[in-house]
């Protein structure tokens, strides 16, 4: 009864997965939550209300008001009562209301009345799901902090075959099962999250840089505010932008700001997670002005050590205050992992190898391995999205003893 007295609000549009929304309400139901379904006028060609409101026990909501009676179906209560949305099979036209915020019928009035996380599991055609407009309107939904369970590839109901069938009710049901189960374990603690490269200055459009793009910390924030943390992102340039309302993100630019963005938070932080790709060096002094092409080779660049954030920060960590890092290695993994570990007094150490496929700067998947400062052994996971290793890893740091 991993859900007991959650309730969820199923949403179900016109598409033909609808007839798996059958088995998502029953699991739901399974799982002990209490169910209210809304369907738009589409959704109900496709599966019957009947059978809907016999699983579900509640009669099912579609229209504004009920035509003999004119009793009104409040999606401002709905709202309120749901702990959550789930909106499955949610078809192309549905999103882009949903995208465009265009309330014509009592699931899309329904969604815009949701105080509660809403999940969408897509569902359409191959050709439908590539489409740019589609494509921006999943793009906005997310903005939105409308969590998208990704479609599927395989046979589609058009015969073509191809990445837009919808998600298998027990992976939609583990998603919701999975955010309530993690919602509350970080409540009240402060986690300061380092993310992406820094850059630094040669002149006033030129700098030193790395491939980062931030993608594994920004995971990582989000999914400690999804449960409950108190998030500061101190981040790098990267285009990513932190949605959940948790995450307090602060922009920088350099690895010297981003010390003193972190110094500031560090004191009052249970947890901190240094994922950024610092520059170990920074230009002596930068050009006031453009270095003009004109001029003859340049000698030199001299470049000064810039200051270890993780060293720096691993010095002052007090009792109960818990420091992991990361190591993106290209040889030697485990031993170079280690020996940062002890140099900068981590409590444990993220180590990717740029020697595995899909590991390392801008994919969106991860393989680690985590080696923990106590005698624990080290532990060794597959390649994941990086969404799922932001889970390990958080799942990891919950072991260790501050948290325990
Ligand atoms: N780190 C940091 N400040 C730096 C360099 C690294 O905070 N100036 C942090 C990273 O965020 C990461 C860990 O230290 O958590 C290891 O970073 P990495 O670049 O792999 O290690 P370095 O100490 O820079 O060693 P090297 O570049 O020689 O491998």
């Amino acid at each position: 009864m991993s859900l007991k007295g959650k309730h969820i609000v199923l949403g179900i549009c016109g598409g033909i997965a609808a007839y798996k929304s059958v088995s998502l309400l029953r699991l739901f139901v399974k799982a002990g939550a209490e169910v209210q379904v809304v369907i738009t006028p589409s959704g109900k060609e496709f599966i019957t209300p009947v059978t809907l409101s016999s699983l579900s026990q509640k009669p099912v909501v579609s229209e504004f008001f009920t035509a003999n009676t004119g009793e009104w179906h409040s999606h401002v209560q709905i709202g309120l009562w749901a702990d959550a949305m789930v909106i499955a099979p949610a078809t192309a036209c549905s999103m882009g209301k949903m995208a465009t915020g265009i309330a014509d019928n009592m699931l899309v009035t329904t969604y815009l009345s949701m105080r509660a996380p809403v999940f969408a599991a897509p569902a359409m055609d191959f050709d439908m799901m590539i489409h740019p407009s589609t494509q921006r309107n999943l793009k906005q939904l997310e903005a939105d902090g409308v969590k998208i369970i990704e479609p599927e590839s395989g046979e589609l109901a058009s015969g073509l075959s191809g990445r837009g069938r919808m998600a298998e009710p027990e992976t939609i049901f583990k998603t919701v099962e999975d955010y309530f189960a993690n919602k509350e374990e970080l409540k009240g603690k402060q986690v300061l999250i380092t993310a992406g490269p820094t850059y630094e200055r040669i002149d006033p459009v030129r700098f030193i840089g790395n491939f980062s793009t931030g993608k594994m910390g920004y995971a990582i924030a989000e999914e400690a505010a999804n449960r409950g943390a108190e998030v500061v992102l101190v981040s790098g340039p990267t285009s990513l932008v932190a949605k959940h309302p948790g995450i307090k993100t602060i922009k920088v630019e350099s690895a010297r700001q981003m010390l003193e963005a972190c110094r500031e938070y560090f004191d009052n932080s249970d947890i901190c997670i240094m994922s950024a790709a610092v520059a170990d060096y920074a230009p002596s002094c930068v050009m006031e002005k453009k270095i003009k092409r004109e001029r003859d080779d340049i000698d030199e660049i001299k470049l000064v050590k810039n200051p270890d954030i993780a060293a720096t920060l691993g010095k002052e960590k007090q009792d109960g205050q818990i420091m992991v890092g990361f190591a993106l290695e290209t040889d030697h993994a485990k031993e170079n992992g280690e020996s940062k570990l002890r140099r900068k007094n981590l409590d444990m150490i993220v180590v990717n190898s740029l020697e595995d496929a899909g590991a390392g700067f801008g994919t969106d998947t991860n393989k680690i391995d985590i080696l923990f400062a106590d005698t624990r052994p080290a532990l060794h996971f597959p390649l994941k999205s990086k969404t799922e290793v932001a889970k390990d890893i958080l799942n990891t740091i919950q072991t260790l003893s501050p948290l325990q």
